[in-house]
This record gives C-alpha cells, structure tokens and sequence, in this order.
C-alpha cells in the first residue's frame, strides 16, 4: 500500500498553535497543542476504497511523563488513552502507530488530548493507502 503523509500543520487545531522553534520536523512546522485536556488536531484521511490502514503518528514529548490522548476515527476512539512516551527534548521524534478500518471518502482522524498536560507536538501522520495502492489519500487542503 502506498504511503501518504499528512502534515499536521495542515489538519484542524482546535486549542494550539503550528509553531517551528523545534528542530526536526518534517513540512513547515508542527502542532503545538495547548496544555489542555480536550484539545485535539484532527486530519482528514480521504481513502478511495473502504480497508485497513496504518497511522504512523510522528510526535515530540519533551517533557518526562507520559502524554496520554484518545485517538478517534469518524468519531469512534479506536485507541483511548494512547501512550506518547518521552522522547527526551523538543527536538526528538518518535512514532506511535495505530492500524485501523477507515472508510472510503473522507475520514476524520482526530487526537484528543486527556490530561491536562495536553497532546505532545505532532509533525505528521504517515497514512497508508487501504486495498493495496489504488487509493488516494490526501490533508484537509487537497479535498
Ligand atoms: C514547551 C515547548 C512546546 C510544547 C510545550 C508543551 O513550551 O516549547 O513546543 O508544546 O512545552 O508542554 O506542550
């Protein structure tokens, strides 16, 4: 399957800010969300058929405890409560990944902050393409 990246500075912010005073990332910038329970970025994965993908979710946790964040797919949490470890500093990244049944169209892909500390900074999402490389998926600004 074809893999499609998804730059977060693209998706829809609701409390944060895209921000760039971080190296490493990928695109122009990368999500900033605030220190909230709540606050979330939600991409729009638009798939041609109906299947399985795989979101690999590249974020930044500067701080040492664990960011904690409820990923929903059209508005269904298919992972509560996912772990986004420390990577250390502001300027490392790492991946979580998620695989998931998205359907074919437009699908809402959204990470919900659940403490108060709010979500890690996100680059991107690493999305891939569901029935073996037919599909397209595009960010919010290409549909
Ligand atoms: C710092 C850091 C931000 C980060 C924030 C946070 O302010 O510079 O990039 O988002 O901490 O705690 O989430």
């Amino acid at each position: 399957a074809a893999t499609n990246r998804l730059e977060a500075e693209n998706a829809v912010v609701s409390q944060g800010v895209v921000e760039s005073n971080h190296a490493g990332y990928s695109g122009s910038g990368f999500v900033n969300g605030d220190n909230a329970s709540g606050s979330y970025t939600e991409w729009t994965v638009n798939a041609a058929t109906a299947g399985s993908s795989t979101l690999a979710i590249r974020y930044s946790n500067g701080t040492s405890p664990t960011r904690t964040a409820n990923v929903a797919v059209n508005g269904t949490v298919v992972s509560a409560n996912r772990a986004f470890n420390s990577t250390g500093n502001w300027d490392t990244w790492a991946t979580v990944s998620i695989t998931t049944n998205l359907n074919a169209g437009a699908n809402k892909v959204r990470i919900t902050a659940t403490t108060a500390d709010g979500n890690p900074n996100f680059d991107y999402i690493d999305a891939t393409t569901p029935g073996g490389g037919g599909g397209t998926v595009t960010a919010d600004q290409l549909l």
